[in-house]
């Protein structure tokens, strides 16, 4: 069944209160609801009351304290009907049991690593008890847990804790209560035998907090970072948006088998352990940026989601799209600003680009669906969040942070909409947001063509603009696509595009032209064309153009090489500069590819130029800013080659352009590289930090690494075991790992052995092991990967396993994955079909990996269809694989 925005209806009956008792059971746990029920004065009076249920056995029921009448009720493990409720309020107590041990979707109450824990979102709380289980019902909790105190001595709820106690010798119960209202999909509640690490946070209302990182015991040692993590969001968010924290304690859980990331419950945030564990040994600097990240992401949703949340699931992107935009100022703030930009833009790039140019493309605000848990999307976040970025680019920092305070006054207690989040910015600023509002309609990634002219008789320089949207947002806008996601109620509109720009001269430092359609360094594109005139401008300038990526647009401009050298050498923008590098790699990149990338491209001199000029690069900063540096040196992922290639895509020709270009600056700058190794040593005894600074340190060394082994091989090789041995961090154990595991032969073998055999207590290590081997491009790795789902540490159960061993390929091997032969598509079909029956929202996110397959060349692209197929027409698929099948196959 599809569900569509466009039949939004208010719920008719409203569910004020819950008290909920669940007794803790391996299998057999039991679960007590007592609801108090209203007619809504917004439904339908009479209507019958019709709750959520999925996979639930009833047990009792009572209305008011006396047992339904026969024929009252009908009931299915999906659904619980009251055909004639009574048209006052009333309370309803049902009784239902579920199998939390049986439980492998990890949706609803399950146990992981011997802990029970919860998942709600979108729709899990209907797998605990019969619930009106829509966002836009908002009931304050009482949750009284019962458990045995050798199993569960910690039990956790949302809220304040407000009782606890032993019943007989062996169980104990606890009791929290959640004053703010929410609705079911933030429940949750844990039991087990779990390890501490507290600290305190005192709000800048004067309001004490408990902070606590729960974790397996003995993992104590590695809660700390996240712990800081929750007060370093506090203090932020306090800072910079104004919110305080609301309750008297906060409590985040890890456990080892999550879906997602981590979860956001109300005071009590579940947790991926991936995201919270951390220590020099077993974690590398991504992680520990990742963990802070999505600490102060749960943290940050308790107002953007929880005090504010979603009316219907269409709004996802009101709470993500918002979050992410607040954990990524956060990180920026935290770190390096820069830095941290054009991480979240290669992320975007990499992740949502190919969505949005796919079958699976989708507006950030879809219309309709199938299945919701697979709209928790890169679209629906991360394109989210460049919306969020660039009302506060339009608007300006202090209209927007007003707007900003004017939603969560106006919204807080209730379930909102997109509309009302832009009406309290239309507000603030006095303007109309209307035609900004489009970019939550229209999918696609917008093209912005652009050419300057400079006149010199009339000291003008012209900016020419055309905005476009591609075909595939285009033709289904039109509604000739049988895609439900994609069909748009009107057709194409202009977008309103911030771009942040500025003239450089040719000789470097900036060209002071005037133009009065430029306000604080942004130009705003309305129209579908439009031309941008500076005034009295002495000599040609380089336009540099969507500084610090004002707009998540795919730009076209044509920049001689010379312009953007001059772009790096001079730009003022630091986001911009190293795009001009990205370009120019780009550029050489594209051209090897078509041309087959032959064996002689080694050599040519337009990677020649890049290489002069990289050199220049690092021997002017790379030491000022390493962790810059770094990604200066990064040259574009082969994906990105793909998105930029477009159509009849060949994987392999873009990894050999790939390699022949690494092999080049290897070669040309490797004396400067081995230098810049040597200059970044730690000294024996540095004690570790995950700083910034020193991740950045790390990060160009390593990236030096990775040039100097793909120019030597045999040296780099040498070098990356010598690393390997003498690492101290993980980050440096890992990037050497990686730039062994390119050269096969004897000491990639043992070198592999020897990691595994070391961290095969450490199920988290040992997923960097499983991505590591699952992303080597060889014709072995297939089978490579079927040994090792046979390791004794892998699992077809935990998420994380499947996604390091399975998705790393699937998503991070183009070579492989899209094998002439259809070796790669089957070995990731087969993992699908074998995974839907456990876990179908694992299964579908993998299934996903096939977003790309209509952009590949011919015999490929028919394989790629044929496993598709496969996978549409098996028996008894899940809706959410049958749903991410079927729209990858549907007609472009
Ligand atoms: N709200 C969570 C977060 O982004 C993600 C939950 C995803 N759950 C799901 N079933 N898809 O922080
Ligand atoms: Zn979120």
């Amino acid at each position: 069944t599809i569900v569509r925005l466009a039949d939004y209806r208010p719920s008719d009956y409203l569910i004020d209160r819950v008290d909920l008792d669940v007794r803790l059971h391996p299998t057999e746990t039991r679960v007590t609801a007592t609801l108090a029920l209203r007619p809504n004065p917004d439904g339908e009076p009479g209507a019958p009351l019709v709750l959520d249920g999925d996979e639930l056995t009833l047990l009792a029921i009572a209305l008011d304290g006396q047992p339904t009448g026969p024929g009252a009720i009908a009931v299915t493990p999906r659904s619980l009907t009251l055909h004639q409720p009574p048209q006052r309020p009333f309370v309803l107590a049902i009784e239902t049991q579920v199998n939390p041990s049986a439980n492998t979707k990890l949706m609803g109450l399950y146990r992981s690593n011997g802990v029970y824990c919860t998942q709600c979102e979108a729709d899990g709380f209907r797998r605990i008890t019969y619930f009106l289980d829509r966002p836009d019902v908002l009931a304050v909790y009482t949750t009284r847990i019962e458990g045995e105190r050798a199993d569960t001595p910690v039990l956790l709820g949302n809220g304040n804790p407000v009782a606890q106690g032993e019943i007989g010798l062996t169980r104990h119960y606890a009791i929290w209560h959640d004053p703010h209202p929410k609705p079911a999909y933030l429940f949750a509640l844990v039991g087990g035998r779990l390890g501490r690490v507290g600290s305190r946070f005192t709000t800048m209302e004067g309001r004490e907090v408990e902070i606590a990182v729960y974790v397996e015991p003995g993992k104590e040692g590695r809660a700390g970072f996240a712990l800081d993590a929750v007060a370093r969001s506090m203090a932020w968010d306090e800072r910079t948006f104004g919110r305080a924290y609301d309750l008297d304690v906060f409590n985040v859980v890890a456990v080892s088998d999550f879906n997602m990331g981590a979860m956001e419950n109300k005071g009590l945030n579940i947790f991926n352990d991936k995201y919270v564990l951390a220590s020099p040994d077993t974690a590398t600097d991504s992680d520990y940026a990742n963990i802070e990240a999505i600490i102060a992401h749960e943290y940050f949703h308790n107002w953007s989601g929880n005090r504010v949340t979603c009316r219907d699931w269409f709004q996802l992107c009101l709470k993500e799209g918002l979050t992410v935009f607040r954990d990524q100022e956060f990180s920026s703030d935290e770190r390096s600003r820069p830095v941290h930009r054009i991480a979240d833009v290669r992320t975007l790039r990499a992740r949502q680009f190919p969505e949005d140019a796919g079958p699976l493309a989708h507006p950030v605000r879809p219309r309709a669906y199938r299945e919701i848990n697979n709209f928790y999307t890169a679209t629906v976040y991360e394109k989210g969040a460049e919306i969020v970025r660039m009302l506060r680019t339009l608007l300006g920092p202090d209209t927007f942070r007003r707007g900003m305070d004017r939603y969560f006054a106006t919204c807080d207690g209730t379930a909102a909409t997109v509309e009302d989040f832009l009406a309290a910015f239309a507000h603030e600023s006095g303007r109309d947001l209307t035609a900004f509002a489009q970019w939550y309609e229209q999918a696609g990634t917008p093209t912005v063509a652009v050419s300057g002219t400079y006149d010199p008789a009339a000291r003008t320089y012209a900016l020419a603009f055309r905005q476009s949207l591609p075909v595939v947002a285009t033709e289904a806008a039109a509604g000739a696509v049988d895609r439900p996601q994609l069909i748009q109620p009107q057709l194409i509109q202009p977008l309103v595009i911030p771009v942040a720009l500025g003239l450089v001269a040719r000789e470097g430092g900036p060209v002071e032209a005037v133009s009065e359609r430029v306000h604080d360094g942004v130009f705003v594109l309305e129209t579908a064309e439009d031309t941008l005139v500076f005034e009295d401008v002495a000599a040609p300038p380089v336009p540099s153009l969507f500084r610090g990526f004002s707009a998540p647009v795919k730009v076209e401009h044509a920049l001689t090489r010379d312009e953007r050298l001059t772009l790096l050498a001079h730009d003022g923008d630091a986001f911009n500069r190293w795009q001009a590098a990205q370009s120019l790699a780009m550029d050489v990149l594209v051209g090897r590819a078509k041309a087959g990338a032959p064996r002689d491209a080694e050599a040519g001199p337009e990677g020649a130029a890049l290489s002069a000029a990289l050199a220049t690069f690092l021997d002017g900063e790379a030491l000022a800013d390493p962790a810059f540096a770094a990604l200066v040196l990064t040259l574009p992922e082969e994906q990105e080659v793909a998105q930029t290639l477009q159509a009849e895509v060949d994987p392999d020709a873009i990894w050999r352009a790939r390699q022949s270009l690494r092999v080049q600056l290897g070669r040309d700058l490797g004396p400067r590289l081995r230098a810049l190794r040597a200059a970044l040593a730690e000294p024996a005894g540095t004690p570790f930090s995950p700083d910034a600074a020193s991740a950045g340190r790390r990060a160009l060394r390593n990236a030096a690494l990775d040039l100097v082994t793909a120019a030597d091989p045999d040296a780099g090789t040498a070098l990356a075991l010598a690393q390997l041995d003498a690492a101290t961090t993980m980050t440096d154990r890992l990037a050497a790992l990686a730039s062994v595991s390119l050269v096969p032969g004897e000491a990639r073998e043992g070198a592999l052995a020897r990691f595994g055999e070391t961290y095969r207590h450490e199920p988290l290590v040992l997923d960097k092991w499983f991505a590591v081997q699952a992303m080597i491009p060889e014709d072995g790795t297939p089978d490579r990967i079927r040994g090792l789902m046979r390791h004794p540490a892998f699992s077809l159960g935990n998420p994380n396993r499947v996604r390091s061993l399975i998705a790393s390929f699937s998503l991070n091997n183009p070579t492989q994955f899209h094998r002439p032969d259809g070796a790669g598509y089957d070995l990731t079909v087969e993992v699908v079909l074998a995974l839907d029956g456990k876990n179908p929202q694992v299964a579908a996110r993998l299934l996903t990996s096939f977003n790309t397959w209509r952009m590949v060349e011919g015999g490929r692209r028919r394989r790629a269809e044929a496993a598709l197929r496969r996978v549409a027409e098996a028996p008894g698929l899940s809706p959410d694989v049958s749903d991410i099948a079927g729209r990858s196959l549907a007609a472009a």
